[in-house]
C-alpha cells in the first residue's frame, strides 16, 4: 500500500512569521494523524524556522529547489546537504515554473535528483505537459521523456527516495484542474513507464501525486483513483482550513 502524500508548495509566498502562523494552524488541525504524509515547502529563508516548528510532528519540510553540487563557486545556490542540515526531508525538483522561467533541462533536473538522493533526501520530481503539447497528441511521449531523462541512471533502490508529481502546466494556478479521469489516465501511464524503466514492484511502490488547482472540492474524486497517491498543492496549501481539508480527504470533519 502506498501512503498518500499531501504536499503544500508555498512558492514565493509567506514570510517567516506568516509561515509559522500557518504551521501552528496545521499542527492544531492535524492532531496525531498518521494516515497521510504531510509536507510543506516554504521559501529557503523560512526552512529552518519551519523545520524547527514542525520537528516531532507529522509534518515534513521540503525545499522548492537545490543545486546539484555540494559546495564551490556557485553564487546564490544551495546544496542538498545544507538543506538536510536545516531539517529538510524532501526537495521539489523540476517544477514547471523552474523549467519554464529558469530554463531547467531534463539533464540538469537529473543531476539535481541524483544529488538529492546522494544527500540523503527524497526528491519530488515534477513532470507535466503544456496545453499545446496535450493538444498536439504528443503528450504521452513528452511525459515519458521527462520521466526517463529525469530518472536516468537511478536504481530501483534510489526510487525509494523519489516521488513523482504529475502537474499539467495548464492546470497550475489556473483553476482548471485535470478531471480525475484525465489525471488517472496519465498516472497509470506513468506507472507503466516506471515499470518499463525499473520493474513492476518499483512502479507499484512509487508514489505518483497530482498537482494543478487541487482544491477542497476536487480532492476526494482525485484520491478515489487507483494510481493517484496524493497531491502537490499551491494556492490551496496556503489557507490552513483548505489544506487541512485536503489532508482529511474523504474524511471531512
Ligand atoms: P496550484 O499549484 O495548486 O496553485 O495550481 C500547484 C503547483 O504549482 O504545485
Amino acid at each position: 500500500m502506498r501512503k498518500p502524500i499531501i504536499a503544500g508548495n508555498w512558492k514565493l509566498h509567506n514570510t517567516i512569521p506568516e509561515a509559522l502562523d500557518l504551521v501552528e494552524a496545521l499542527k492544531k488541525g492535524l492532531a496525531n494523524q498518521t494516515r497521510v504524509d504531510v509536507i510543506v515547502a516554504p521559501v529557503f529563508t523560512a526552512l529552518a524556522a519551519v523545520a524547527d516548528a514542525t520537528s516531532g510532528t507529522g509534518i515534513a519540510v521540503a525545499a522548492q529547489n537545490c543545486y546539484p553540487e555540494a559546495s564551490g563557486a556557485f553564487t546564490g545556490e544551495v546544496s542538498p546537504a545544507l538543506l538536510r542540515g536545516v531539517g529538510c526531508k524532501y526537495v521539489i525538483i523540476g517544477h514547471s515554473e523552474r523549467r519554464q522561467l529558469f530554463h531547467e533541462s531534463d539533464e540538469f533536473i537529473n543531476k539535481k535528483i541524483k544529488a538529492v538522493i546522494a544527500g540523503g533526501l527524497a526528491a519530488i520530481l515534477c513532470v507535466g505537459e503544456t496545453l499545446e503539447q496535450r493538444d498536439s497528441g504528443a503528450m504521452m511521449e513528452i511525459l515519458h521523456d521527462q520521466v526517463r531523462k529525469g530518472l536516468a541512471g537511478l536504481t530501483a533502490v534510489d526510487m525509494q527516495q523519489v516521488v513523482i508529481a504529475y502537474e499539467p502546466v495548464w492546470a497550475i494556478g489556473t483553476g482548471k484542474t485535470a478531471s480525475a479521469d484525465q489525471a488517472e489516465e496519465v498516472h497509470s501511464f506513468l506507472r507503466g513507464t516506471l515499470a518499463g524503466i525499473f520493474d513492476k514492484s518499483t512502479s507499484e511502490q512509487t508514489r505518483i501525486i497530482y498537482g494543478g488547482s487541487v482544491k477542497p472540492d476536487n480532492i476526494d474524486g482525485l484520491m478515489e483513483r487507483a494510481d493517484i497517491d496524493g497531491a502537490l498543492v499551491g494556492g490551496a496549501s496556503m489557507k490552513a482550513a483548505d489544506f487541512l481539508r485536503l489532508i482529511h480527504f474523504q474524511q471531512p470533519e
